[in-house]
């Protein structure tokens, strides 16, 4: 195990982000979805977006298209043009791009679409119109999925509006309809009503446009969820999200284990040490007091690096392997933990804020979030340090 990087150009606080995890996880994913029915046909869309859930979007997305993930999947254009960029210059791996976010107006990205390895997500008629116009403009065909709005009411054709728009933009001669899809609001929630009709009201209407309107090569809907709860072989193409970075997108409410392990373990050490008398507050706003002498161990990690300040009081650290309560508010660089009497806590000495020894699930139990935002948090200044 490769975990020391001491003096080796890397910060006291650093995101340990171990890629040969992540393949494990891709392969679980993939068997996972694989299952009901059609294994060879289920190709995987990795959900990239977010700086990768806070794992660096480039190398991971990287990696992921390295491992075998046919897609990729990011929030919105810019998104999108990074990761083209990046692609086109150090993989030899063809994946494409698919934008999960809105195109808009703006013509620029009308040419992004039509020239480099990016699918456009189509909810709106009018914009499948202008980027119709454009890409025959240009000679050239824009590859689009159509994405279908059936429960999440956040973007897409609404159902009612969807079959007539889908009719449209299958006359318009230069955009190239690749795939249908649409997105669960429900689905980390097994046997769930309100997923069972979103699953069943989508593969209708695709079905319907299938036998009257036209084929789809993609027909897609899986989130992690939908992956783990929802399986059905009608669907040859999933999005997982989350459980490729080793998380459960719920872990109260998946009780299945597929195996998956976290991707990141955030790092730091002592840096400092003090040695406290009794009844002395730590930290802004005097939050904690010490009710004995204890000695206080100085982490240099705090908000700005995306260690909640809710965690104030509540959260626990590894310090050599062995968990201490933090004590007094989080700072913006620092968190204090109290390590007792204990002379085996010493300055330089290891601390894990989370990692596959220590879930991020606690962390976003503490703050009420969900793990998502716990891994998406870790800030641009903190290190990423890819291993295998
Ligand atoms: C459209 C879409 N598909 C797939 C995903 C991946 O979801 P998860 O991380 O729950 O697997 C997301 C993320 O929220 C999404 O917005």
């Amino acid at each position: 195990m490769n975990h020391h990087f001491h003096g080796k150009n890397v910060n006291y606080t650093y995101a340990e982000i171990n890629l040969k995890t992540l393949r494990l996880n891709l392969a679980a994913v993939r068997k996972e979805a694989g299952r009901a029915g059609t294994p060879q046909g289920v190709k995987i869309c990795s959900v990239i977006k977010s700086n990768a859930y806070g794992h660096g979007m480039n190398e991971t997305a990287k990696a992921l298209a390295d491992f075998g993930s046919e897609y990729l999947g990011t929030a919105d254009y810019r998104e999108s043009l990074i990761l083209s960029d990046f692609l086109n210059k150090h993989s030899k791996k063809k994946a494409k791009i698919l934008c999960l976010g809105i195109l808009t107006e703006e013509k620029k990205f009308f040419d992004e679409v039509v020239t480099r390895n990016i699918e456009a997500s189509i909810a709106d008629v009018g914009i499948a119109k202008m980027l119709n116009d454009y890409a025959g403009s240009v000679n050239r065909k824009a590859i689009v999925q159509i994405q279908i709005e059936t429960g999440m009411n956040r973007i897409g054709f609404p159902l009612s509006e969807a079959y007539e728009a889908v009719e449209a933009i299958s006359k318009m001669k230069n955009l190239k309809v690749k795939g249908i899809y649409s997105h669960y609001a429900t689905s980390e929630i097994a046997n769930n009503a309100f997923a069972k009709k979103q699953l069943k009201e989508f593969k209708a209407l695709v079905k319907s446009l299938e036998s009257n309107v036209m084929k789809f090569e993609l027909r897609h809907i899986s989130n992690t969820g939908g992956i783990l709860n929802y399986k059905d072989p009608y669907f040859n193409m999933v999005r997982p999200g989350i459980s490729l970075y080793g998380y459960y997108p719920d872990r109260k409410k998946v009780v299945k284990d597929i195996g998956i392990k976290p991707v990141m373990t955030l790092r730091s050490r002592v840096n400092f040490v003090n040695n406290v008398p009794k009844r002395q507050s730590i930290s802004y706003g005097r939050l904690h007091f010490t009710e004995k002498p204890v000695r206080i161990a100085s982490i240099p990690i705090g908000y700005g690096d995306g260690y909640s300040r809710l965690l104030t009081n509540k959260s626990k650290v590894l310090i050599n392997g062995r968990p201490y309560k933090t004590v007094g508010a989080v700072c913006m660089d620092w968190v204090m933990a109290d390590v007792g009497n204990s002379h085996d806590v010493n300055v330089n000495d290891e601390v894990i804020l989370f990692g596959e020894d220590y879930p991020a699930y606690r962390l976003s139990e503490i703050t009420g979030s969900i793990v998502y935002e716990v891994i998406c948090n870790v800030s641009s200044r903190v290190q990423r340090v890819y291993t295998y």
